[in-house]
């Protein structure tokens, strides 16, 4: 049997727990990266040669030069915002558009998907899940409704005025009597896809064949996931989710492998919890000492600015998002964030929470049983070996691994490639 060794790396929580960091020092050992699902709703923040560069499309390994990125057919793209992100990513890397290689069977999403996100968003008949207003879940609504455009339909004029005929009349039928807006131009929508295809057309490549290839020639792929465990469509905090499986599952529908294709998952978490939009978060913080961990952890959302909801670590919710996903091994983030506080709490359990709830993560009710630690006066903020780490941050790193029955195998002391530590060998 061929053993591929592709690895993934996921986020366990509601999204931003520092994956692309993760991602991009990890990138150097695999041939290629591959984002799966999502779309542009994603920000992850690296920090290249001393400069910031946040990428809500492009895979992480856009700044490896002799790496290939690939997004496969389960992202929404949106080629209006991949243009606007190659061109600032020309600004200081070479040969961006000749490494990104794209499945022509991506679902588009075009102005009016934007548009409607917006407006259902805005509207008083619809429940307000406070995404990022980027067209996500629509695209995936047309996905699922067999009304999608996909990149390859912008290749063919015919094909693409029957479809997008189709789609438009349905959102236009949507503009026109449910929300009062103006309607979508076909013809300019029309020729703004058709010019699309256009550009895209030499970065597409079926992506699913090019990865077989790769490891049939030994050649390893990292699958980098977008948003986290609990914004999963079918296992998360449902309906405050977004609109694709963003936990391991997405990985073989989005990429067009078997389930069986990657051989390691990373989950990554950070040291607290974070969210951002509507939803539970049984475990959020309403006091200063929430205020204290946003402020002190930078937590503003990296796609649309929001300030970011905190609260303390869940060990429940991650149990159950530890075995969804297959996960083997954890990465801790920020960790740093708590320098100087006099104590730190994981919650352990939940009250008044019952199986139903717990399989459909119905957590609106349930009440959060902490376990209190005691924190750490020495900072380890930028630390890159655990021979400095206070005994106190070591016994907080135990308890996870204790509560959450995986090893925490990396842990991140900063924003900086080099804070990063590595407890064992994961690769
Ligand atoms: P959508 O993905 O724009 O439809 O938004 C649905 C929910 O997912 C909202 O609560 C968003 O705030 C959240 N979300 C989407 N992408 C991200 C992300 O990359 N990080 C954190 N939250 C996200």
């Amino acid at each position: 049997m061929t053993k591929t060794q592709n690895f993934a790396v996921l986020g366990l929580q509601w999204g931003d727990e520092g994956k692309g960091k993760i991602v991009n020092f990890l990138s150097p050992n695999f041939h290629a990266t591959c984002r799966f699902q999502g779309g542009h709703n994603a920000g992850h923040t690296l920090i290249v040669n001393g400069k910031k560069l946040i990428l809500h499309l492009l895979p992480s390994s856009i700044c490896e030069k002799d790496a290939l990125s690939l997004i496969g057919k389960g992202v929404v793209l949106s080629p209006n915002d991949l243009f606007e992100e190659i061109s600032e990513a020309n600004t200081f890397l070479d040969g961006v558009e000749d490494r990104l290689k794209i499945s022509s069977a991506c679902v588009l999403i075009l102005d009016h998907h934007k548009k409607f996100d917006q407006c259902r968003e805005k509207s008083n008949s619809f429940k307000t899940i406070g995404t990022t207003g980027r067209g996500i879940g629509p695209a995936y609504e047309d996905k699922v409704g067999r009304r999608a455009i996909r990149l390859v339909d912008c290749f063919y004029e015919k094909i693409l005025e029957e479809k997008l005929r189709e789609n438009l009349d349905f959102y236009n039928f949507m503009f026109n009597k449910l929300f009062s807006v103006e309607e979508v131009s076909f013809q300019e929508t029309f020729e703004k896809a058709l010019s699309y295809g256009e550009r895209l057309k030499p970065m597409t490549k079926d992506i699913s064949k090019l990865i077989i290839e790769m490891n049939n020639d030994g050649k390893k792929v990292l699958f980098e996931g977008a948003q986290g465990a609990l914004l999963d469509v079918d296992n998360g905090t449902y309906p405050y989710v977004t609109s694709s499986n963003s936990s391991a599952a997405g990985i073989a529908s989005g990429s067009g492998l078997g389930p069986l294709s990657v051989s390691n998952i990373l989950g990554i978490a950070k040291a607290y919890t974070t969210r951002v939009g509507e939803g539970p978060m049984p475990t959020e913080l309403f006091d200063d000492i929430g205020i204290h961990i946003a402020k002190k952890g930078g937590e503003g959302g990296a796609t649309t600015g929001r300030p970011r909801r905190c609260g303390w670590f869940d060990a429940v919710a991650m149990k159950k998002v530890i075995q969804s996903n297959s996960v083997k091994s954890l990465c801790i983030t920020k960790l740093d964030v708590f320098d100087g506080m006099e104590s730190i709490k994981i919650c352990e359990s939940y009250d008044n929470s019952d199986e139903f709830f717990e399989e459909s993560l119905n957590l609106d009710h349930v009440k959060p049983q902490y376990i209190e630690l005691s924190g750490w006066k020495k900072p380890i903020y930028g630390l890159k070996t655990l021979d400095d780490f206070p005994k106190e941050a070591l016994e907080f790193i135990s308890k996870i691994e204790e509560v959450c029955g995986v090893s925490v195998d990396i842990i991140s002391t900063g924003p900086e490639r080099e804070s990063t530590i590595f407890k064992n060998d994961i690769i």
